[in-house]
């Protein structure tokens, strides 16, 4: 097997023949859909038709997942569902792309023999140039199947975002991968592995991108990092006297580019996934300040309430940190909400520790919170140390974990209750055609009756009640006291 790069766009469909079809399935993160929908885009500009369906398709990618092992097993189920279908239809082709696919590499073709290609995080973009090479190389009798087979994985600088001539077909809200990689090194963490190091992307390469995406109707674009507040930080250093940015050092930041994304015409909110409180900076929460079009909530992970858990899982700050931090946003942006990753039952975590991270939860009022069981995985730092908690111990601290979680978002629910919101609405319930969803600026789920000429629009609602999962609402025909419990200075 050789890996080969391509670097050629077109492809050789003849005309008139029927469009082949590919079928690209997600696991894993919003930075791999973003992913998917850049492979979807490459390869309808190479003349591909997208299904949703394997059965339909000539090519099918799976963009895999490797942050717990449940993660890449359901990934191979997947693709061992495959075999039969692949035995039936020798012609198709089947592809690995993501994180797992940086992770096993060649291995890939060891565990499951219908494999034909994989893709590393950073080589996606060459997918149709590798589709048209595997199906050059079967076309040649004297190549064994092994050879027939393709692989990149290079841990490239870049990953090209060329849009221009697609079409987008994802409705009115998008994802934007600002930055990639991590140049952290939780213990715990296979994502440095399989990203790599940070790598932004320009601002005016951005700003480019959202404004595609806005004049082809998105309104809500939700920017992603694996640490999007470090982006930037592979930027250089601006020189005396040159213009300097919120970033460290003067360099251009996140706090930057919102400013930048806030005055493209059409797009109406801003959101941002994952932040790391090392990141989290006074610039980037007056940034916040200043644009209306970000919204008030941030999803800051603390992982554990316990410094010695915190130490051990090298997570660069110690609760009072966090605090600062938290503090830090809150005095600039008193009404922000924050929502919370965990960890349970991380290497030594003990009892009096893992109640600390009870404790934080609810001393923060973390709104929403994903909890998950530690989950050892190879070659992480993390993975040297005993795995010493039982799963059984695991499964008790995560439901307690959930218990708390759910207690402090019932009261502050309860807290948003009877206040009006400004709330973008974003879809027609799957259920329900009369009611819209939607959700607030602080990162409220809230539906509303309405019809469809409201969809796409931010109007404010009054919040009526709330059940577990949000709020439901109606219209409230803003006035200006209305409106002004809408930016959240009033009333709590
Ligand atoms: N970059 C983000 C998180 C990325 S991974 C951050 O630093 O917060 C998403 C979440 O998966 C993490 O927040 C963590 O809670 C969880 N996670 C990562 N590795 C894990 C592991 N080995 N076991 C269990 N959960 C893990
Ligand atoms: Fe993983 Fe830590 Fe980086 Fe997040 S900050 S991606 S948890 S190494
Ligand atoms: Fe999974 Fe990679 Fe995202 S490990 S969570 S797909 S960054």
């Amino acid at each position: 097997m050789t890996t080969t790069r391509h670097t050629s766009e077109s492809q050789n469909i003849p005309a008139g023949a029927a469009a082949p079809q590919l079928c690209v399935v997600t696991f894993g993160c919003q930075m791999n859909k973003y992913d998917s929908s850049l492979v979807e885009g490459r390869f309808r500009k190479s003349g591909y038709g997208t299904t949703s369906s394997v059965e339909d398709a000539d090519v099918v990618i799976f963009n895999t997942c490797s942050v717990r092992d449940h993660a890449e097993e359901r990934t191979w189920s997947w693709v061992g569902e495959l075999k039969q279908l692949k035995k039936r239809r020798p012609d198709m082709v089947i592809g690995l792309m993501g994180c797992m696919a940086q992770r096993v590499e060649e291995e890939a073709f060891k565990r499951a023999a219908h494999i034909d290609l994989v893709a590393g995080t950073r080589q996606f973009q060459h997918l149709p140039q590798m589709v048209e090479e595997v199906r050059s190389r079967r076309a040649d009798s004297s190549l064994s199947r092994s050879d027939e087979r393709v692989a990149f994985t290079d841990m490239a600088a870049e990953v090209p975002v060329d849009r221009t001539g697609e079409i987008w077909t994802g409705g009115r809200q998008a994802f934007l991968a600002v930055m990639r990689g991590c140049a952290l090194s939780c213990t715990y963490c296979v994502v440095p592995m399989t990203r790599g190091g940070v790598q932004s992307r320009s601002i005016p390469q951005l700003v480019q991108e959202a404004r595609w995406h806005a004049d082809q109707g998105v309104k809500v674009l939700t920017l992603l990092g694996q640490t999007v507040n470090s982006y930037g930080e592979d930027f250089s250093v601006p020189l005396e006297g040159q213009p300097r940015g919120t970033g460290r050092q003067g360099r251009e930041g996140l706090g930057d580019l919102l400013r930048a994304l806030q005055e493209v015409p059409g797009l109406e909110r801003i959101r941002m996934i994952t932040l790391h409180p090392s990141y989290a900076t006074r610039a980037l929460a007056e940034a916040m300040r200043d644009c209306d079009k970000v919204d008030r909530f941030l999803p800051l992970p603390a992982q554990a309430g316990s410094d010695p858990v915190l130490k051990r899982m090298k997570r660069a700050y110690n609760l009072d940190l966090y605090r600062k931090r938290a503090d830090t946003l809150r005095s600039v942006l008193p009404d922000l909400e924050l929502g919370s990753d965990w960890i349970v039952g991380f290497s030594g975590e003990t009892e009096e520790d893992f109640v600390g991270s009870q404790r934080f939860l609810e001393e923060q009022q973390f709104i929403v919170n994903y909890i998950f069981k530690y989950d050892e995985r190879p070659l992480t730092k993390a993975a040297g140390f005993p795995d010493d908690v039982p799963e059984a111990i695991k499964k008790e601290r995560h439901q307690r974990l959930m218990e708390t979680s759910e207690r402090v978002q019932r009261a502050r629910f309860e807290q948003w209750c009877g206040r009006t919101e400004q709330v973008f609405l974003e879809a027609v319930s799957p259920r329900d055609a009369n009611i819209l969803q939607g959700r607030s600026v602080h990162g409220l789920s809230v539906s509303i009756a309405g019809g469809e000429e409201l969809l796409g629009t931010k109007v404010p609602v009054i919040l009526d009640e709330c059940t577990a999962y949000g709020f439901s609402g109606r219209l409230a025909r803003g006035t200006a006291s209305e409106d002004l419990a809408c930016n959240g200075t009033e009333g709590k």
